[in-house]
């Protein structure tokens, strides 16, 4: 397999994937992957989807699978834009709230998720996607409710009550397309910023959903380069490769060209992440296999085939790229 003993390697799954903890595709995880990351069970809207009502047993259920069987476990995620309730950020009647109600709604939900996993818990994607390429402000930062209430201090606060909750988990800001070099610069000034003001951030996560073309390898060794200065950890934490190059394209077949440059692609990509084993603490890909695939659904219903295994469970050329051969 691609165990190495350079950086974990994870995958993210759904619980419906190992609702039997010895079916076929729970075999493949326990094989394969030694970090584990739930894709959606411990955002928001899945574990307070009313204020004060918490529902955590999806959760339970990947959280304790990892555990049972010796697997580190990734939280994602506690504070995003998406897939968050509207009441978070609403009064009775619909007005934004302000921000020290914002702050105590805050609070409590990180609390009881992060409390409710301490220990279990090695690192969590504390803020998800607050850099915005398109309609940006001040500091590159997405103008999210999050963002409108409470300016760039909603980050702080995010990171000190993670960090009050559990001391010992490794706390994360996450985004996409950190490769680009505009985004990259605000992410690592905002990085720079935080850890001037003393607030408990301990890396970046690189969520690496890339496609058939771009970005090249030698940009995600880039990617990987900025940050190294700040002397953080740095983690892949969703990455999948799409074999598409534009949102109008589906295919009903998967073309054998474009199997073996998908497995060049992740070989050569994987040889820069061994490069930077020394800030890359794990590699993680967003699923196993071709079927249980977001990019089937996002950003358009079609076939894609962004993994390491297919729609079968079977190894593709991707999986044979990485093989260790020692
Ligand atoms: C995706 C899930 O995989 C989907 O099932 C869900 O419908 C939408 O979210 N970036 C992230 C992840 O940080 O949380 C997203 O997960 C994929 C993009």
């Amino acid at each position: 397999n691609i165990y190495n003993d350079d950086f974990k390697l994870g995958t993210a799954l759904l619980v419906n994937e190992i609702y039997d903890p010895n079916g076929p595709d729970a075999q493949l995880i326990k094989k394969h992957f030694n970090s584990l990351t739930a894709g959606n069970e411990l955002k928001w809207d899945a574990t307070e989807p009313r204020e004060g009502q918490f529902s955590f047993s999806r959760a339970d259920q990947i959280v304790d699978f990892a555990m049972n069987n010796g697997i580190a476990f990734r939280g994602h995620t506690l504070i995003w834009h998406s897939q968050t309730p509207n009441w978070v950020f609403h009064d009775d009647k619909g007005n934004l709230v302000s921000k020290e109600v914002l702050f105590q709604r805050m609070k409590k939900h990180i609390e009881a998720e992060v409390g409710r996993y301490k220990g279990k818990v090695y690192a969590w994607d504390v803020v998800n996607e607050v850099i915005e390429p398109g309609d940006k402000q001040p500091g590159g930062l997405r103008n999210s409710p999050w963002y409108q209430i409470a300016g760039e201090e909603f980050i702080e606060k995010a990171f000190e009550y993670a960090h009050a909750a559990d001391p010992d988990a490794k706390l994360f800001i996450n985004d996409y397309n950190t490769d680009m070099p505009d985004k990259r610069q605000y992410l690592h000034d905002l990085i720079k910023r935080l850890k001037a003001k003393g607030v408990p951030i301990d890396g970046i996560g690189h969520q690496t959903h890339i496609g058939i073309m771009s970005p090249s390898a030698f940009q995600l060794d880039q990617m990987i380069l900025a940050f190294t200065d700040l002397g953080i950890d740095q983690q892949i934490t969703e990455m999948d490769m799409s074999i598409y190059t534009n949102d109008s394209e589906a295919f009903d077949t998967f073309p054998e060209d474009l199997q073996l440059r998908q497995a060049y692609r992740y070989k050569e990509i994987f040889d820069v992440f061994k490069k930077h084993k020394d800030q890359l603490s794990a590699v993680i890909f967003w699923g196993k296999d071709d079927l249980n695939t977001w990019l089937r659904t996002f950003p358009v219903k079609r076939n894609n085939w962004p993994l390491l295994f297919d729609e079968r469970l079977q190894a593709k050329y991707a999986y044979w790229a990485l093989v260790d051969p020692s």
